[in-house]
């Protein structure tokens, strides 16, 4: 009886870590509705959806798991050569047989070695070019979603899902799959071989596995948790850093940076946390299985060694010291895949909770797409047309109400109006950023929804509030990556709207180099530059909001006499707060509330004496007090 205490104090231990874990696995199940991935979409699914990407290299994984089938050769045979070498010491040594079998056993590691080197390499480029065609799909989705629904994702989230989300799934195609596949045959090889050398010491090994699992599904359980945790507070903090690094100059200027440090403290904090925890269960799920696999060794070592090593009677089966040797081995070869195994299979629902949220991107149908039977416009007058639309960005709440006017094909068309009047929402209309709900649009007499996307697009240039210039080079803002204008083209262009001069006295001319969202030029400037990006395109309608708000005089006269030129190119729509720059408008259209309330040119609208009057009269005096 006396002989069994060791065992049973290994049960004992065992048994009270079962217990708390499974009363700690009790609690937390109270909870439910907060733990898992929140995942609609079912794992075959994904995976269906997920293999389309892998599809096309095949043949990398399969060379990459023939490979990695060789590379368990060496967990399987190293414990055997182990324990010969054991016992050719206690027995008959021969230092020839001992070379050849150290021999064998580097070849085996060597082989095993450059297998991992390889399989590896061929995983990771694959898994890269696996990356770098998600990511781009995803992008090109991105760029196909409409005004309305970019609208309403913050731009970090979307950040976060080609970033970190893509890097979840290369990691499932790079590492997690084959370690898994790897893991499920090294575990099977190792059982064999065990098996076929001691069936008995076998079953002893294979009492841990229960435990095993159960420690295993608790894991799962909190790690899943944990899990999710980390990849909120990563997309909160991508969300929040992609808004304020935009904002920071306004923070800077309202001094809110204290505040401002607070909320980016509590998002670091909570991401902190959550990594602090998921360490946690890793941390303690870790020797967990470790304990399990030392008691397993301990339980080897007892029965094996009792009495005498050699040829030890256990459960009718002699163990010999060799046997011990290579049991030794096999045990830890078998605890050590079934604890990444578990990991991995964490990692992988991981990696699935990625690629649902990246599929859900892609599921969002673009609101604003072609008709099935759209068609091309190769050439236009640049009429056009508004015929009794209405327009909601929210449904139910009109922005633009029954609006329709006509603009002749080059005429120049100015919409005024007080802020919020629906003037902007008009020109983004027109080119099809949003769909309207009621009425039609029509640009030489088509109706625009009948008319390609890209091939509507192509004839517009539009000049908006806020202009965006991109980081690279001035030549690069203004040709837009189409590299077929040459630098006299460019030049040509910058001289038509007056950015020459500015240009000129840049040290890079041309190739002045330009930071993100050209910040290291002025308003002035930007606006110039603006002019030339759209002109150089010659486009049949030209869109203008806004672009002599906030400028200084000198500059203004610059956009005035550019304005004068491009009005001979095409069709042109201003809007613009100072009603100077308008004056020689072809019509002048005003707007309220959605509505128009007057029309006609600059004389015809001033003799009505209505809103535009007053306007007017409002802004001359204005003007004239300044200048006194
Ligand atoms: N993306 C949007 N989502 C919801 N409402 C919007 C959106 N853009 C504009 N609006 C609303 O539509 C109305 C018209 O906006 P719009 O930008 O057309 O005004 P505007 O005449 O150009 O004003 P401003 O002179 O200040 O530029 C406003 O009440 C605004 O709140
Ligand atoms: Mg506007």
């Amino acid at each position: 009886m006396a002989e069994l205490y060791p065992l049973l104090v290994v049960g004992a231990v065992i048994g009270t870590f079962t217990l708390v874990f499974v009363i700690a696995y009790a609690l937390m199940k109270n909870k439910k509705e907060s733990i898992g991935f929140d995942r609609n979409m079912k794992d075959s699914e994904i995976i269906v959806r997920l293999l389309k990407y892998a599809r096309p290299h095949w043949a990398s994984f399969l060379i990459a798991l023939v490979i990695m089938l060789l590379s368990i050769s060496y967990d399987i045979i190293a414990p055997i050569i182990v324990g010969d070498i054991e016992k050719l010491v206690v027995e008959d040594f021969e230092l020839s047989t001992l070379f050849l079998k150290v021999a064998a056993y580097a070849g085996i590691l060597a082989v095993s070695m450059l297998c991992t080197y390889f399989q590896a390499i061929i995983l990771q480029k694959t898994g890269q070019k696996i990356l770098s065609s998600l990511r781009q799909d995803l992008f090109t989705h991105i760029e196909s979603l409409s005004h309305n629904q970019l609208n309403n994702i913050p731009v970090g989230k979307l950040v976060t899902r080609i970033t970190n989300d893509t890097n979840a799934i290369s990691m499932m195609f790079t590492n997690i799959l084959v370690t898994m596949v790897k893991n499920v045959f090294v575990i099977f090889g190792v059982l064999t071989a065990m098996l076929l050398l001691n069936y008995q010491l076998t079953l002893m090994v294979l009492c841990f596995v229960p435990f095993v699992v159960l420690f295993t599904w608790i894991f799962r359980k909190f790690s899943r948790k944990a899990y999710r945790a980390v990849k909120d507070g990563t997309t909160d903090i991508n969300t929040y850093l992609s808004e304020n690094l935009s904002g920071i100059k306004i923070t800077q200027i309202f001094n809110r940076e204290d505040k401002k440090m607070e909320d980016f403290l509590e998002k670091s904090t909570n991401l902190r946390k959550a990594k602090q925890k998921q360490i946690f269960v890793f941390g303690v799920f870790r020797p967990m299985v470790y304990m399990l696999y030392i008691s397993s060794v301990l339980c080897l070592l007892y029965l094996g060694g009792r009495g005498y090593i050699k040829d030890t009677v256990f459960l009718g089966q002699a163990v010999s010291a060799n046997i011990l040797v290579t049991f030794y081995m096999y045990i830890s070869k078998f605890f050590n895949p079934i604890q990444t195994l578990a990991e991995q299979f964490n990692m992988l629902q991981s990696a699935f909770a990625s690629a649902e949220k990246i599929f859900t991107v892609f599921d969002m149908v673009p609101e604003v797409v072609d008709e099935p039977d759209a068609i091309e416009l190769d050439e236009i007058r640049g009429e056009i047309e508004f015929r009794n639309v209405w327009f909601a960005y929210n449904p139910g709440e009109w922005v633009l109400k029954d609006v329709s006017f006509k603009v002749e094909a080059k005429q120049t068309v100015a919409f005024v109006g007080s802020t919020g009047s629906g003037k902007s929402t008009i020109l983004s209309l027109i080119c099809r950023n949003y769909d309207i709900q009621q009425g039609q649009i029509l640009i030489d007499g088509v109706d625009i929804k009948r008319i390609k996307i890209s091939s509507l697009r192509k004839h517009f240039g539009q000049m908006l509030q806020d202009v965006f210039l991109f980081s690279g080079t001035i030549r690069s803002n203004i040709v837009l990556r189409e590299d077929t204008f040459t630098d006299d083209e460019v030049m040509e262009s910058c001289r038509y709207v007056n950015a020459d001069s500015f240009i000129n006295k840049l040290e890079g001319g041309l190739d002045e180099v330009v930071r993100e969202r050209g910040n290291n030029f002025s308003a002035g400037q930007r606006q110039l530059l603006s002019f030339a990006r759209t002109v150089i395109h010659r486009p049949a309608v030209m869109i203008l909001d806004e672009a002599t708000a906030n400028i200084d005089t000198e500059t203004e006269l610059l956009i005035q006499d550019s304005l004068e030129k491009m009005k001979n190119i095409g069709t042109m729509l201003i809007v613009a707060h100072r009603l100077s720059t308008i004056q020689h408008a072809d019509n002048i259209i005003l707007l309220s509330g959605g509505k128009i309330v007057e029309q006609g040119n600059h004389q015809e609208l001033l003799r009505k004496k209505g809103r535009y009057y007053q306007l007017y009269t409002l802004q001359y005096n204005k003007m004239q007090i300044q200048n006194r």
